[in-house]
Parts: structure tokens; C-alpha cells; sequence
């Protein structure tokens, strides 16, 4: 579909701001988006104005639509200045999504300045993309150990059999140590970042400080890997791109971090939740060894970043029944447009293998996930998922699906816990934090105190955030 452009929009046309708008974020959008999004569409079409904290804004809910705003760049922009009400400084300066925002780094980047810095990103991940590369393969290896010790630590603190929180006891403690092995991150880096990151996305009331403390945290890791280089994606970057600047490399790795961290480690937990509530396709695949349609599949029900980064209307254009005015800011939804693509496919459409690759669950379009991190995701969430399983000969929701507790946030579908009663398989060995001989294997090149500040602060994200 095309955008229509117009030399000036018909004076018939509501603008976004004279708009009656409901908030989107309520606690029956926490509970069931769906409903929400179904609401919506029932009432105003594709294309729907919602508050968002207090700013109008257009939500994209109808697939054809979401592609539209997602594949043309020429007309949905991504630079920030684009803006209308931030260029007229009607939002509230305290608006809690606006800090993230304001962070210039490569999703707020458009034409040949985004295109360049996604080739600086492309060639600092490939190392790692490959299992055939001493990186690629290392992490791999990594990856599989650092879940495997989890599951041993969960032995330890909880036994072979019992209660566990596979959120706080296992996934995040995981991508926390991946995070900190692939950016090549000083210990104390750690805990305090994921907690950042979350507040950031969230929108919470500390939003602000918190996207400055991340900030912060990232462009003291640049400094610190331009001064002693390693095997990690920190000094990659600065190897594909050495002119760039501590700030602009710790910008670019603040919002890695947002998706290697807490993106990839929803897309571990939701692939779970399907996997336990029986989710029929998700188990047939898994059981098949067919890790890429499980993802898939589970990414399709629950896409981690649900609704996705702002664009700007270039020009005016009409979508939906709407007509954008150049400068107004909407918000495509893959959540929204999944439920959408289910209803047009209906089962037979999407039963086949095929067809659930249309999910965007990865964006779409220019700014889509790169492939080189679509790699890299993929494996973790299939090594974290099916490390689980092979440990566990039991594992069941200790709530009915309908009453597990998710974050409150515009962007995220995350479980804030997922609880289940287990069994592990006879093969795991109880390793507790302070028994273990080997350390995580951070290069930190400080001692010592540095893994012990790692276990501790593994420890802290297992049993203190809950
Ligand atoms: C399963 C895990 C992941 C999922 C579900 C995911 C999903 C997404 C989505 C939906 C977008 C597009 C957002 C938008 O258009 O507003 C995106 C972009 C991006 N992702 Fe991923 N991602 C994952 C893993 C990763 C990893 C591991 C990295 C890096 C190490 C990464 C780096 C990026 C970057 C740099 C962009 C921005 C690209 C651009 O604006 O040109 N992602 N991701």
C-alpha cells in the first residue's frame, strides 16, 4: 500500500490533536492488549488515536498498514526532529518516554546516516554470527554454560524439585551474563543496567535518570574498551568505525543493550509461556528441533517489543480512515497487526510453516532487526529454551496463563515473573554461587573481586527484584 500524500490536508479531516483520545495504558491493557487493540479497531478502523501518557498518538493496529508505515522510510521518518509537538514544545518536558527518545543512535537515524551505522553494527557482530569463527563458536559454548550453571544454581538455592521463578532465577541472570560477556562489560556494569533499561522502556516515573545512568554506564564501557581493546562487540565496533566518538559508541550500545538484554530475554520467556500453557505448534516444533519456527511461532502469539518505535509523518498522508499530518507521530503495533494477520489467515493460512514467518515480531522494513542480531537472538532464546527442557523433566504454571503478572510499558510484552513447579532431570549438578571453582568467564581483566561482585549481583537480580 502507498501513502497518499497530500499538497494540504482536506479541512474535513480531524487533526490528531482535536481528537477525544483514550489512554492506552490502563490495567485491562496490561492484562488483555488484545481486547484493547480489537476495541480500537472496531471503532475507528486500522488506525487509531490513543494517549499515551498523555500525548495523542496514532496507533497503527491493521497489518497492511503496520508494513506500510514500517517498509517506506520515505514517508514514516525516524529522526526524532521530525516531531511536531516536540519542534513546537508542547510535550511535557518531564514526559517519560521522551528521554529515550532524545538518545541519537541509530533507530533515530534515517537515509545514509542510518545505513552506515547499521554497517558499522553488521560488521562488528559478524565475528559472532558465525558458529564456524572461534567467537561465533565461543559464544555459543558460552551461552549454553552460562544455562546450564543457572540450572545448577537453581538446584542449589532450590532443589532438584520444587518452586522456581524462570524470569528472576534464570532468564535474566542469562542475559545478563551474556550482555556482559559480549560487550566485553566490567563487572559493576551489570544489575544496575538491566534495572536502567527496564525503567527506560517502561516509561516508569524515574525514566529520565535512569536513560542517563545507562547512558552513562555505556559510554564509560566505550572508553574503557578503547583503552584496552578485547574479544568482544565493544571493541568491534570501534575496529569497524574507529573514528566514532565514546558517546556516539556508548548511544549505539545503550540501545543494544535494550534489545540483546531485555528484548531477547522477553522473546526467552514468552517462547516458554507458550511451550508450558501447550501451545500445540510452539511444542510440536521444539520437540522437532525446530528451534526457528518455535520462535517464530511463539513471537507471532507475543511479540516481546509489541508496539514499535515512533515514525514521523514526513508529509500528509492518509491511513487508515485517518489523515496524518505531517510531523504527527504514530506508533505501529506488531502486537495489534498479529492478531490482525490471524484473523485474515485464519487457521488454514497459518498452520504452515511459511506463513509464520510473516510475523514482525523482528520490525519490517529498513529499520527491521539486522540479521546478524536476528542470528544472535535466535540462538540464545533457542539455546535458553531448550536448555530448560533438557534439564527439566517437569516443568508446569503454577498460575492459570490468564492470571501471570506483566509489565506495565507502551513497548514491552513481558512477563514481570513465571512461575513453575519443576523437576530437574537426575544429570544436574547443585552449583551454588560461591562454591564454584571456575568463574563466569568475564574478561575483566580486574581480579577476583570482580566475579564475586558478578555472583552477587546474579544473586541480587535472582532473589531481591522480584
Ligand atoms: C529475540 C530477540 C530480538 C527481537 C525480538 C528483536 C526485535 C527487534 C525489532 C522488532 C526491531 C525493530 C524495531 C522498530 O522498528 O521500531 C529491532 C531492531 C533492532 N534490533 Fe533487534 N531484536 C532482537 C535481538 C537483537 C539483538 C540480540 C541485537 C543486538 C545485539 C539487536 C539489535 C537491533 C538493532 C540495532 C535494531 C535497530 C535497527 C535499526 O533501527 O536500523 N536485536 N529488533
Amino acid at each position: 500500500m502507498e501513502a497518499h500524500p497530500y499538497t494540504g490536508a482536506p479541512a474535513d479531516r480531524p487533526r490528531l490533536e482535536s481528537l477525544p483520545v483514550q489512554p492506552l495504558l490502563t490495567a485491562e491493557f496490561d492484562a488483555d492488549p488484545g481486547a484493547v487493540y480489537d476495541r480500537l479497531r472496531r471503532t475507528y478502523g486500522p488506525v487509531a488515536p490513543v494517549g499515551l501518557m498523555g500525548v495523542p498518538v496514532w496507533l497503527v493496529l491493521d497489518y497492511r498498514e503496520v508494513l506500510e508505515v514500517l517498509k517506506n522510510e520515505n514517508q514514516w521518518r525516524r529522526d526524532v526532529r521530525y516531531w511536531r509537538a516536540r519542534a513546537e514544545g508542547r510535550l511535557p518536558h518531564d514526559w517519560p518516554l521522551l528521554a529515550g527518545y532524545e538518545v541519537r543512535q541509530t533507530m533515530f537515524m534515517d537515509d545514509e546516516e542510518h545505513r552506515a551505522a547499521r554497517v558499522t553494527l553488521h560488521s562488528a557482530l559478524r565475528p559472532f554470527q558465525e558458529p564456524s569463527t572461534p567467537q561465533g563458536w565461543e559464544l555459543r559454548a558460552t551461552v549454553a554454560r552460562y544455562a546450564d550453571e543457572l540450572v545448577g544454581m537453581l538446584a542449589a538455592e532450590s532443589g532438584t524439585a520444587g518452586f522456581a521463578d524462570l524470569g528472576a532465577q534464570y532468564t535474566r541472570p542469562l542475559l545478563l551474563m551474556v550482555t556482559t560477556k559480549l560487550f566485553g562489560c566490567p563487572v559493576e556494569l551489570g544489575d544496575e543496567l538491566v534495572m536502567d533499561l527496564w525503567r527506560m522502556l517502561d516509561g516508569g516515573p524515574d525514566a529520565g535518570p535512569a536513560t542517563g545512568r545507562a547512558l552513562a554506564a555505556m559510554t564509560r564501557l566505550a572508553a574503557h574498551r578503547r583503552a584496552r581493546p578485547g574479544d568482544d562487540l565493544t571493541s568491534y565496533m570501534l575496529l569497524a568505525d574507529p573514528g566514532m566518538s565514546d558517546e556516539q559508541l556508548g548511544r549505539e550500545l545503550f540501545m543494544n543493550a535494550v534489545y540483546l538484554n531485555d528484548i531477547t530475554g522477553n522473546m526467552v520467556l514468552n517462547t516458554l509461556l507458550e511451550v508450558l500453557r501447550g501451545n500445540a505448534g510452539v511444542r510440536r516444533s521444539l520437540s522437532a528441533g525446530q528451534f526457528g519456527e518455535t520462535v517464530n511461532r511463539a513471537a507471532l502469539v507475543n511479540p516481546p517489543v509489541a508496539n514499535m518505535c515512533f515514525r514521523f509523518a514526513a508529509r500528509d498522508a492518509l491511513l487508515g480512515d485517518f489523515c496524518v499530518r505531517a510531523g504527527d507521530v504514530v506508533s505501529p503495533s506488531a502486537a495489534a497487526a498479529h492478531q490482525d494477520l490471524l484473523a485474515i489467515g485464519s487457521s488454514p493460512m497459518v498452520g504452515s510453516t511459511v506463513s509464520t514467518r510473516a510475523h514482525l515480531g523482528w520490525g519490517a522494513g529498513p529499520h527491521g532487526c539486522p540479521s546478524a542480531a536476528r542470528e544472535l537472538g535466535g540462538m540464545i532464546v533457542t539455546t535458553a529454551v531448550g536448555r530448560v527442557f533438557d534439564h527439566f523433566t517437569k516443568a508446569e504454571l503454577t498460575l492459570p496463563p490468564d492470571q501471570l503478572p506483566w509489565r506495565t510499558g507502551p513497548v514491552v510484552r513481558g512477563l514481570r515473573l513465571l512461575p513453575v513447579r519443576y523437576e530437574l532431570s537426575g544429570r544436574v549438578r547443585p552449583s551454588a554461587p560461591g562454591a564454584r571453582e571456575e568463574p563466569v568467564a568475564v574478561d575483566t581483566g580486574r581480579g577476583d573481586s570482580h566475579v564475586r561482585g558478578m555472583l552477587s549481583a546474579l544473586r541480587r537480580l535472582m532473589f531481591g527484584n522480584r
